[in-house]
């Protein structure tokens, strides 16, 4: 199913396009001239079919405009039999092809459907560009958009200094895959990337965790044991949820970053590495500084080179190209073969407003490789919140809009997706591998998800 565009001053015209394609299962928008096409241009249809002769704005002036826009889309000229020359003309610009009035029904249909062709070859080149872009970029960072490049920028510059960074960002914004392109780029590659999450430690263990301790130094330091600070001596420490640290914790770091000697907890040896240390957070610690939970003078030790990330809603150039990305990368689970997104689909994806960003993404991806029946992605297999979100201009909106509408109320996909493997469990008895083999799902993944929704077997005890 693709969607279409038709664009005749004539009504009869557009309307027999209309119902001809649709017959055949496709999506068909009419409009009467250039400038109301173009207006929703951004829906990303599959095929424009332009009529030459039109008042306000005529046929070759539109498809100049449309392919300044979008240079892959398929514009079909429907030319009069008598200005045949200048459907030659239109090619020249750029047209895909032209059909003369009348319409000759074969003719027709044929020319639609190597347009639809094209268009999917098209996205089978974009695809490959992304893998070779994705083999020789830094670190599997995927993304093209002006804010993401700008950001890599300064992770190569900041790479080869030897300045402490401070990555800024939304959960799931790519913080810690930044954190480890800026290591492999860096002096420092040679050495280990080790990562402490902050927010992951109980704060009485946080010091012993970073520094280590020595042996009896408090109950259960059975024996002496380095921390994660000495692991990374000549490497990278990368300190995730750094607002979460605690303050005697911050203390103690400070005093390693200006005099880069530490103790042991328990412990009296002054022991110096060179570590690199990199940090992260998606609070705003300007505030928690203001408000004394982060040490003021931690802060500018750390922040000597802040970073801040965009969130994906503000770089959605990048998101066709990270939602192919993780087609990519989930595909070897999966017995089926799916290999691309629909235009409409990916047209869904990029208007939606991505609050998990490039994390939401992918599970959103993985999902929908999971609901699909056929070899790709289409709106049908997309979470309904992802679909619902679209329509709407903030969060706000759609949540209003399901409380006041109790009588259509959706169930969370998570739910849905449940019962659907739920389903396919108990009607195979709880036999794991044919349950994965009817839904086309590698058995390790469909255990993974075993876990995860954590399905259960009929007649099982627990
Ligand atoms: N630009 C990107 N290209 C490819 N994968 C990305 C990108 N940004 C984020 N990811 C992936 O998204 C997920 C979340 O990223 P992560 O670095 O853990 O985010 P954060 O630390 O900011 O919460 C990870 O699986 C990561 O590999
Ligand atoms: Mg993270």
């Amino acid at each position: 199913m693709a969607l279409i565009f038709t664009v005749d001053d004539d009504p009869g015209v557009g309307g027999l396009i209309k119902v001809l394609f649709e017959d055949r299962g496709h999506e068909v928008l009419v409009f009467e001239n250039g400038k109301q096409c173009l207006d929703r241009l951004d829906e990303n249809p599959s095929v424009v079919f332009l009529d030459m002769v039109m008042p306000v704005m005529d046929g070759m002036e539109t498809l100049k405009t449309i392919k300044n826009a979008k240079s892959d889309l398929p514009v079909i000229m429907v030319t009069g039999v008598d200005d045949a020359g200048s459907a030659v003309e239109a090619m020249k610009l750029g047209a895909f092809d032209y059909i003369v009035k009348p319409f000759d029904e074969p003719r027709l249909f044929s020319v639609l459907d190597k347009a639809i062709e094209q268009t999917a070859l098209i996205g089978q080149v974009r695809y490959l560009q992304v893998e070779l872009n994705r083999a020789k970029g830094i670190g599997g960072i995927v993304g093209t958009s002006p804010a993401l490049t700008a950001t890599l920028e300064k992770i190569l510059k900041v790479g080869v200094s030897n300045a402490g960074v401070l990555l800024l960002g939304e959960s799931g914004t790519g913080k810690d895959l930044m954190a480890r392109a800026i290591h492999e780029n860096s002096h420092f590659s040679q050495g280990l990337f080790v990562d402490i999450n902050c927010g992951a430690i109980p704060e009485n263990l946080q010091e012993s965790e970073l520094f280590g301790h020595t042996k009896g130094s408090f109950t259960g330091a059975t024996e002496t044991r380095k921390g994660k600070l000495e692991l990374a001596d000549g490497g990278t420490l990368f300190l995730d949820e750094v607002a979460e640290m605690s303050l005697n914790t911050q203390v103690k770091l400070l005093r390693y970053l200006q005099e880069k000697s530490f103790e042991r907890v328990g412990g009296t040896k002054k022991i110096f590495t060179k570590t690199r240390v990199i940090a992260a957070t998606n609070k705003d610690l300007d505030e928690m500084v203001k408000k004394g939970s982060f040490r003021e003078d931690l802060y500018y030790r750390l922040a000597v080179f802040p970073i801040t990330i965009p969130p994906l809603r503000e770089r959605k150039d990048d998101i066709s190209s990270l939602a192919i990305h993780f087609v990519t990368l989930y595909k070897k689970e999966f017995d089926k073969e799916i290999s691309s997104i629909t235009p409409e689909a990916m047209n869904v994806l990029e208007n939606y407003f991505w609050p998990g960003n490039v994390r939401e993404l992918g599970n959103v991806i993985y999902q929908a490789m999971i609901m699909t029946g056929t070899n790709f992605i289409d709106i049908d297999s997309l979470p309904v919140n992802v679909k619902n979100k679209n329509t709407q201009k903030t969060s706000e909106a759609v949540v209003s809009q399901y409380a006041s509408s109790k009588g259509d109320f959706v169930e969370p996909f998570d739910t849905s997706v449940r019962q659907v493997l739920q389903r396919a469990l108990d009607l195979t008895n709880g036999d794991i591998p044919k349950t994965a083999k009817r839904l086309k799902l590698s058995r390790s993944s469909f255990y993974r998800m075993v876990q995860k929704y954590d399905l259960t077997k009929p007649f099982s005890k627990n």
